[in-house]
């Protein structure tokens, strides 16, 4: 069963944006099953690995966006990502040595990280929509 499920309500209105959430909230989901499902550690590895990716080109779509309609809120939304680019590393140097049981045991620390992309998305996310349709972005 997947940790998050993308639905309508989660949409901002920005197209862009409600894409790569999709996007984003599908790799997060790929990760917690092949942790649940017990996958080799090599596809684990690239399943982080692709979160994490996914998540930096996300970030920075997002941040150039919110610059270029000068976001009043932008230093306090791109220290909300810096933080979460953080604890992803963190995750994925923690995991590189090791065998892939040990994955089980950030089982938790991957459903905390879904809860915060989730919360990140209704609540800070969800700020600056208005601000940028505004502008007229769609
Ligand atoms: Fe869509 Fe601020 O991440």
């Amino acid at each position: 069963m997947p940790l998050l499920v993308w639905n309508e309500a989660m949409k901002l209105g920005i197209k862009r944006i409600d894409d790569q959430h999709q996007r984003w909230i599908a790799l997060m989901n790929r990760l917690h099953e092949g942790i649940q499902h017990g996958l080799d550690k090599k596809l684990l590895d690239e399943a982080m690995t692709g979160m994490l990716d996914y998540t930096r080109t996300h970030f920075v779509d997002e941040e150039q966006l919110l610059r270029d309609y000068q976001y009043p809120g932008y230093a306090e939304h791109k220290k909300e990502h810096d933080g979460f680019i953080v604890r992803l590393h963190e995750l994925q140097k923690e995991q590189e040595n090791r065998d892939k049981n040990s994955w089980l045991l950030v089982l938790d620390v991957v459903k905390a990280m879904s809860k915060w992309l989730f919360d990140h998305i209704e609540y800070a996310d969800r700020q600056f929509a208005p601000f940028l349709k505004e502008k007229g972005v769609q």
